[in-house]
């Protein structure tokens, strides 16, 4: 197997001639042995350049950052800075942008079931607008109206009946869908009715969301076209086509570019002359490539006849996605970047259970031993923002790299932090 594809890596990634790699001007080993493993180690000059390049695709403020995929307030920050909205899917994740300083006007509100606490928090912040996905969402505003509260300017998510190609736990655009009002049985249709007549809302447009880490961007196009002709004799002011663009985990896979998936996006649009403001929901395009996450090999067992199993000091905990999704990463030695891998490793961590996986059959450079270190490109998006406390491991730091500095944007958990909601 050839060494690692060089375009998996952050863009101000540089390797030297002895193979060692560097993110952001800093060697990748020096920063381990500074923060410890594991390291979510995260290309600042990439991230701003991604924000910019959606930004520079769909324009100004019509570019919503999913926080969903990787939240901060850091990122929130940056996001917010290369002048991106942030779409928020929780009070949880509102509350963390706010207290960035992101301003409620630049944060829209998604979930299918919003609480009644989480729409209170949102009108009383004024958020931008909320995404209502249900008919007893309608209800709660309604009561909240009653209570005096603002009334919000609200977008109707609906299910277009488009099916995405990816994996089923994360397509959402199709008819058998928890999301939305469905816009083959009439369900749309009544939803628009009802946000027209309530006075507890203000309806300004719709939105639909197909599903994450689409390649198919023609996908994007025929959502587009569905929600341009339902759109087109409302006469709403926005149209919102969430996100979902792929991108290439491993060597071999590739995706569209942001770039090029705004032509697509909004070349169907301009076919069908729509007249609303059009905006998108990037979260994994923004993120997914930015950062590595870097481990230590803590034992190596060879099975003759079987497989050898690298276990590492960290896991599903820190990425669930290969459990999750059967998602495919590849792995590297930070220091031998260029080495050939030739030998085969199931890559795991240090869970208690078989399921713990983060490559099933991964590529690494022959003679792997403990006090190695070993990295998974492509892991900054759903990486951290889906970490959990599995086994009390405490969540690793963050560490936003650039122009030869580093600075932790998370600290790494310790044991107190296992124990600051424990009351018992
Ligand atoms: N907008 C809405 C309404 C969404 O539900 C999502 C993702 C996005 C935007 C952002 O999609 P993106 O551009 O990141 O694909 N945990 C899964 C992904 C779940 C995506 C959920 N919604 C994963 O690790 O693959």
């Amino acid at each position: 197997m050839p060494s690692l594809p060089l375009h998996l890596l952050p863009d101000t990634a540089t390797v030297d001639d002895r193979g060692a790699l560097s993110i952001g001007g800093i060697a990748v080993a020096e920063l381990a042995a500074a923060h410890g493993t594991p390291l979510f180690v995260y290309d600042e000059t990439h991230l701003r350049r991604r924000c910019r390049e959606a930004v520079d695709a769909f324009g100004h403020q019509q570019a919503v950052y999913a926080t969903k995929a990787f939240l901060c307030r850091a990122m929130a920050r940056l996001a917010y800075e290369e002048g991106m909205l942030l779409d928020v899917a929780s009070g949880g994740e509102m509350h963390v942008a706010l207290s960035a300083g992101v301003p409620a006007d630049a944060l829209t509100l998604h979930g299918n079931n919003k609480s009644l606490d989480e729409l209170r928090y949102a009108l009383t912040e004024q958020v931008r607008y909320l995404v209502v996905d249900c008919d007893e969402e309608l209800d709660r505003l309604e009561l909240l109206h009653a209570e005096g509260l603002p009334v919000p300017r609200v977008v109707l998510r609906i299910t277009p009946g488009v099916h995405a190609h990816t994996h089923e736990y994360i397509a959402t655009g199709q008819d058998d869908s928890k999301f939305g009002f469905n816009l083959g049985n009439g369900a749309a249709h009544r939803a628009v009715d009802r946000a027209r007549r309530s006075p507890a809302v203000e309806l300004v447009g719709v939105h639909c969301h197909i599903g994450s880490n689409v390649f198919a961007v023609d996908s994007f196009a025929r959502a587009a076209e569905v929600m341009a002709r339902f759109a087109a004799p409302l006469g709403l002011p926005e149209l919102v086509l969430g996100g979902g663009l792929g991108v290439p985990y491993v060597g071999g896979e590739e995706s569209s570019t942001i770039t090029e998936w705004g032509r697509v996006v909004l070349g169907a649009c301009e076919a069908l002359d729509v007249q609303s403001r059009i905006s998108v929901e990037p979260g994994r395009s923004i993120v997914a490539s930015s950062a590595i996450t870097v481990y230590t090999v803590g034992a190596v067992k060879e099975i003759p006849g079987v497989r050898t199993y690298v276990s590492v000091d960290g896991g599903m905990s820190d990425n669930p996605r290969p459990v999750l999704y059967g998602s495919g990463y590849e792995a590297f030695v930070p220091d031998r970047v260029l080495d050939p891998r030739e030998a085969r490793a199931r890559l795991v961590g240090k869970h208690c259970e078989s399921g713990d996986v983060l490559i099933f059959d991964a590529a690494v450079p022959a003679g792997l031993a403990a006090g190695d270190l070993i990295a998974t490109p492509v892991t900054g998006a759903y990486g951290h923002s889906m970490a959990s406390n599995y086994n009390k491991l405490t969540r690793p730091p963050v560490v936003f790299v650039r122009d030869g500095g580093a600075r932790v944007v998370v600290r790494r958990e310790n044991f107190d932090d296992l124990l600051r909601c424990d009351v018992g």
